[in-house]
């Protein structure tokens, strides 16, 4: 199959392959959000560093990957993310996403861009194998989070001034 596959850039017409995939892996469909996607990164010029790339086999889309070259985040100097890629549940293990990932490789490449990254959830073993697999290796970072707390409702701050 890897032969027969080829990577390009997104097209609009590709979308709702893409949107298709995505449901299929996350068992929800997300329209709005993958045109908001397209609008930022299949349309970027090339000067903006950001990749929405597709595979595609028998001309059809059977894998997507979505990427980008951040500047000086995170204090770190301009570095690739990868923040999005999946494959067909019925196109995996036959070299798709190693096709795609080699793209972003090749395009950060030419940009001078030396350092590859990306972000995933602990439980998430089929990427982590994957991007293990490519060689990827733990990062001197750590990702942290925290709960933005409610704004206080008008009857309870009315309630605390009282209290006052
Ligand atoms: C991860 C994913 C992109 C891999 O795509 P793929 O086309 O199957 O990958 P490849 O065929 O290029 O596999 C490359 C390597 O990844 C690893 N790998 C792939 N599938 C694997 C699996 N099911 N179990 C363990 N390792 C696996 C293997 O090391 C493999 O190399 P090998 O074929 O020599 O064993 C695909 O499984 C997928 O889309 N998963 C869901 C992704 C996801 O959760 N996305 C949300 C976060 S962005």
């Amino acid at each position: 199959m890897t032969a027969a596959v080829t990577v390009r850039p997104v097209r609009r017409a590709d979308l709702d392959h893409v949107i298709a995939i995505d449901a299929t892996v996350t068992g929800l469909e997300k329209r709005a959000y993958w045109q908001r996607i397209y609008r930022r990164y299949g349309i970027a010029s090339i000067g903006e560093q950001r990749w929405f790339l597709v595979a595609m086999a028998d001309r059809k889309v059977v894998g997507f990957l979505i990427g980008e070259v951040r500047d000086w985040e995170f204090g770190s100097p301009p570095c690739g993310w990868v923040f999005a890629i999946n494959v067909d549940p019925g196109a995996r293990q036959a070299g798709i996403g190693t096709r795609l990932l080699e793209s972003l490789s090749g395009a950060l490449r030419q940009t001078g861009v030396a350092k590859l990254r990306t972000l995933l959830h602990h439980d998430n073993t089929l990427i982590l194998s994957f991007f293990r697999s490519q060689g990827m290796m733990a990062a001197p970072l750590i990702p942290l989070e925290m709960d933005v707390a409610p704004a206080p409702s008008p009857a309870a701050e009315a309630a605390g001034e009282a209290a006052r």
